[in-house]
């Protein structure tokens, strides 16, 4: 039986339980080295160094899949550049009630209302201290307490907690399942938390002798106007990239079939259209320089590719794993190395921006 064969029918069998259910039995069998490592050469030309950090290829693992960090090295082995874990919170939260995952196959979509479920800071660092020696670049992304009464702190608490260990850092104000949270997107609020992740990142460089990036996760339904806030605080806090976008509170683009009207944010192909054009119109105003992590709806090689015309550096995917596969990062990879042939391009970075102006004068 071929590789691609048995994941058609793993991916069949684990369709068949319920969604939250078949997230952790996709992680155990990462853990046990069930499922195949890539093997394909990586392409010289799709590597790229942010900040210190050289990723040897775009395309990363979203936040959200391996929450704990129980699995980082696992999922670099199937071929992805990066991967990140959490939102991680200070102490341990159950999240919401199950069932809080939903699939919706018809749209290829998923809707999630987590809640943040993790085990907290102190048992996900035990992880990360057991990998110390291993490369790899692993993003922490950090969020707050549903119950806490400094929700700064908690962001805080996050940098203090792994700077020594991660090799970046997602500030998360945007998931839609914790009450209020979006609410720091909102000009004031992001000043006030930016100035306390950014001096406590700086104090850590201070000591470590390391420039940890910090990068802001957002919603893809932000106003045009609080877009524009939020990009000149990113710029005046020297914030060290962004992350568009998160999951969406709309219901755009959906078929109507499959569980759509369960409350939560929705990811995966529905998902592509807005954040593409908030990815658009943050790079405009952003300029070139600031690197953007473009996430919402990558389901092929030419939605990776369409991403990167609209102005990402970076990209990361996570529901399209549960309707495709892992094959997928590789079928992805190729893509982009089979379009840098096309277009006689020697790096992404030639491609980037191509279509930016043609996004952002979309409405989302
Ligand atoms: C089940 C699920 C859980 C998620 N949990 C988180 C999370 O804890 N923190 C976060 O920043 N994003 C989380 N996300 C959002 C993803 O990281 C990503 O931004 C979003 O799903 C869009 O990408 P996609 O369309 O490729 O899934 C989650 C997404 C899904 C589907």
């Amino acid at each position: 039986m071929t590789a691609p064969f048995l994941e058609a029918a793993a991916l069949k069998g684990l369709h068949l339980l319920d969604a939250e259910t078949a997230h952790r039995m996709t992680v155990l069998a990462l853990k046990t080295g069930l499922v195949p490592a890539r093997r394909a050469k990586p392409d010289p030309r799709l590597s790229q160094a942010f900040w210190d950090l050289t990723f040897p290829n775009p395309l990363g693992m979203a936040a959200g899949f391996d929450k704990n960090g129980e699995v980082p090295d696992a999922l670099l082995r199937l071929g992805f550049g990066s991967t990140e874990i959490g939102s991680v919170t200070p102490r341990p939260q159950e999240g919401n009630p199950r069932p809080r995952v939903f699939r919706l196959p018809a749209d290829e979509g998923v809707i999630n209302r987590y809640g943040f479920n993790n085990e907290g800071h102190a048992a996900v660092r035990r992880r990360l201290d057991a990998r110390k020696r291993l490369s790899g670049i692993v993003g922490v992304n950090v969020g707050a307490n549903k119950d806490a009464d400094d929700r700064i702190a908690d962001y805080v608490a996050g940098i203090n907690a792994f700077a020594d260990i991660a090799s970046y850092f997602t500030v998360n104000i945007s998931s839609p399942n914790t009450p209020g949270l979006r609410d720091l997107q909102a000009r004031s609020a992001l000043a006030d938390l930016l100035t306390g992740v950014i001096s406590a990142r700086d104090a850590c460089t201070h000591e470590l002798g390391r420039h940890v990036p910090v990068l802001l996760k957002i919603a893809p339904d932000v106003a045009e106007e609080d877009l524009k806030d939020i990009v000149e605080e990113v710029l005046l806090k020297n914030v060290d990239g962004l992350i568009v976008s998160n999951t969406t509170i709309t219901r755009d683009g959906l078929s109507g079939a499959g569980p759509a009207d369960e409350a939560g944010g929705l990811s995966g192909r529905p998902l592509f259209r807005r954040s593409t054009i908030v990815l658009a119109k943050a790079r405009k105003l952003a300029g070139p320089d600031l690197p953007i992590i473009g996430v919402g709806g990558i389901d092929s090689a030419e939605t990776a590719w369409v991403k990167i015309t609209a102005g990402a550096d970076l990209l990361q995917l996570y529901s399209a794993l549960v309707f495709k596969g892992t094959g997928l990062v590789d079928e992805i990879l190729s893509g982009l190395s089979a379009r840098l042939d096309q277009h006689g391009l020697s790096t992404l970075r030639e491609a980037r921006d191509a279509n930016v102006e043609a996004w952002a004068s979309e409405t989302a």
